[in-house]
């Protein structure tokens, strides 16, 4: 076809640089298809380029760093003289700032202590003074505890839920969820068991990003019922105690 259109036209025949170095184009084309494939198919552990940067990197001043800017040399500031913290009110002392009422924030107190004179991690014993374990309580710590723990823990809570019996079939080794019914457990003070689920505990992980302060309460409310239910003389089961 090209030799007809070449005798035809009486075209001469393209140079040879010509041809060669079409091809030598041609070929360098394909090169970032190929890295384009390459990356594809790859995994790197070095960050993606990034095209455009919009505001994701600008400058900024990161925590407790310097800053020429105020005179006592800091970027962080102090807040302004008088500013109160929320719920520091003397006025409604039932908004409490956190650390005015470790019990119902925290579920444990640090004391020093006289012979090491460190701190040690007190776990209150008891629910605090503003919650109100009642029916209604019990019934919305059930709730959550089936939407938070259960699938961990297993509705009953020990320690048989649906992830965990995934987990046996599709990798060993995995740390089986605690029996939160058993003797060690119902010995726990209200307060240890209020911070496994705010921090998590050993492999555990937290749940207070999630789950509200009065929530947590009732969750803990209702582990001490599943631990109640456990071996649960039939007087109490028929209601007759
Ligand atoms: C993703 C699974 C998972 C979820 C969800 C989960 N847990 Fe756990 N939990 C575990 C595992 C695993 C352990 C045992 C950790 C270990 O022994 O290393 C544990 C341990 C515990 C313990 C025993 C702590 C102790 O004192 O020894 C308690 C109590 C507990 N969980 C309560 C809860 C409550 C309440 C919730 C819901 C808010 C919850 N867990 C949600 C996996 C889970």
């Amino acid at each position: 076809m090209l030799k007809w259109i070449v005798e035809e036209l009486k075209l001469p025949a393209p140079p040879f640089w010509l041809i060669g170095g079409l091809l030598i184009l041609l070929s360098l084309a394909l090169v970032p298809l190929a890295l384009t494939a390459r990356a594809r198919v790859s995994s790197s552990d070095k960050p993606r380029v990034h095209m455009f940067l919009d505001m994701d990197k600008q400058t900024k001043f990161k925590a407790q760093a310097d800053s020429p800017i105020f005179a006592d040399g800091r970027a962080m500031r102090q807040p302004v003289a008088g500013t109160l913290a929320w719920g520091d009110n003397p006025d409604a002392p039932d908004t409490d700032l956190l650390a005015q009422d470790d019990h119902y924030f925290r579920g444990y107190r640090l004391e020093k202590n006289a012979t090491t004179g460190g701190m040690d991690t007190v776990y209150y014993q008891g629910f605090p003074g503003r919650v109100q374990v009642d029916h209604d309580l019990l019934k919305r710590g059930q709730r959550q505890f089936n939407i938070y723990c259960a699938p961990c823990h297993g509705l009953g809570g020990q320690g048989d839920g649906a992830i965990y019996q995934r987990s046996l079939k599709i990798k060993a080794g995995w740390v089986q969820p605690s029996n939160v019914t058993d003797i060690e457990r119902a010995a726990r003070p209200e307060g240890h068991l209020f911070n496994t689920i705010t921090n998590g505990i050993r492999n555990m992980a937290g749940y207070g990003a999630q789950i509200p302060v009065e929530d947590r309460w009732a969750i803990v409310a209702y582990l001490r019922a599943l631990q109640l239910s456990q071996d649960a003389p039939a007087s109490l089961a028929d209601g007759t105690e």
